[in-house]
């Protein structure tokens, strides 16, 4: 079943083309600049009125959920609160009903999710479901489900279902946009271009991970390791983290890297690598300067970088390369590259990679 693959995981990881062509199939239309979700039985008007949108999940959901918050912001203009579930449960929300939730679960069945769905319901806010699992328990909370179409996920660890989540919500903040007025046609059009051609240049990216393995050996014998990002590269740097140490169990953080001096610089030495997610786009010569700050403490710093960024190698020791795209699309690249990073370094250590200890595939209980 794992097609020839040594792991589940890195299976996974090569279907993403597939998973992510599959999730907007028959949903974009380029010469329209429009999104069709009709699933969400969301009226125009409805829609026009929302106020504000609240993101519920865990784990790596939660981290598809902050990168929700950028792009709803940016192309629909709503204000978007990003909750951990186990966190919002228990916390006294203020919401008035002209709100709209979304929960984003890969399972459909994590307890906290569900539960947290269920108290947001009962403010009357109206509920949007991202999930993987058709007739999951989470399809029957919510007023609406919006599929991610990635097929089954093995491995603990979720890689194809992430960035399947991401095209979800990179849908449906087009779709929210258009209808408020907030994206333009030209905008969007340029988004929809920018998202078929995602399937190919992930494609290319695993053409060339040799590289991405010769690198994950400077990990292997590392005791911790931080990642940094900002602005959408940001929900970048917390996945690959959370993923590193998921299955390689090296202590790793994912930092907003303009938080850097704020704390977490103190624990920076020639043994901590850097990893930095240094895209183009309209931060890029800020994380270029935290990217200086941390070399200035020796650290070696491996950046993801556009394939045709030349700049970069004159600041950092090693650079793993995405194809060009569309700023708001690169945190797709980006993050196949990271779980090719995390995979193999966990190979290299010889870790139960689709199995890591004391984790579960679905976490159902609280
Ligand atoms: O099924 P869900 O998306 O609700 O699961 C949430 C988390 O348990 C999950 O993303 C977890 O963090 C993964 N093992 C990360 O790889």
């Amino acid at each position: 079943e794992k097609a020839g693959y040594e792991h589940f995981m890195l299976k996974e990881i090569h279907e993403q083309p597939t998973s992510i062509q599959n999730t907007f199939a028959g949903k974009l239309s380029e010469l329209e600049g429009t999104v069709t979700l009709d699933e969400l039985y969301l009226e125009r008007d409805e829609i026009k009125r929302l106020k504000r949108v609240t993101i519920i999940a865990c784990g790596t959901s939660w981290n598809a959920g902050i990168l929700g918050k950028y792009l709803f912001e940016k192309l629909a203009g709503l204000h978007t609160d990003v909750e951990t579930a186990s966190e919002f449960r228990y916390s006294n929300p203020v919401l008035c009903g002209e709100e709209l939730t979304i929960a984003i679960t890969q399972s459909g069945e994590t307890a906290d999710t569900l539960a947290a769905v269920r108290s947001s319901s009962s403010y009357g806010c109206r509920s949007i479901a991202i999930t993987n699992v058709v007739g999951s328990t989470i399809t029957r909370e919510s007023d609406s489900v919006l599929y991610t179409r990635s097929g089954p996920e093995i491995g603990v660890a979720a890689t194809k279902t992430f960035t399947a989540q991401l095209v979800a919500l990179y849908m449906l903040a087009i779709h929210l946009g258009r209808i408020r007025g907030v994206v333009s046609a030209n905008e969007a059009k340029d988004l929809i271009v920018g998202m078929k051609r995602l399937p190919g240049q992930i494609q290319k990216i695993l053409n060339k991970k040799e590289m991405i393995k010769e690198c994950a050996a400077q990990f292997a014998d590392k005791r911790d390791c931080f990642f940094i990002g900002r602005y959408l590269n940001y929900p970048v740097a917390l996945e690959g983290a959370l993923k590193l140490k998921e299955i390689s169990y090296i202590h790793a953080e994912g930092y907003a890297a303009g938080e850097l001096k704020h704390g977490p610089l103190a624990l920076i030495t020639d043994e901590t690598p850097v990893v930095a997610i240094a895209t183009r786009g309209h931060t890029y010569e800020k994380i270029l300067s935290n990217i200086k700050e941390v070399k200035a403490r020796n650290a070696t710093v491996i950046a993801v970088a556009d394939d045709d960024d030349t700049e970069i190698d004159k600041y950092v020791d090693i650079v793993l390369r995405v194809p060009s795209s569309h700023e708001l699309l690169a945190p797709v690249l980006s993050s196949v590259v990271l779980q090719l990073l995390s995979y193999y370094t966990a190979l290299a250590k010889d870790c139960s990679i689709d199995k890591p200890r004391n984790l579960a595939k679905s976490v159902t209980v609280e």
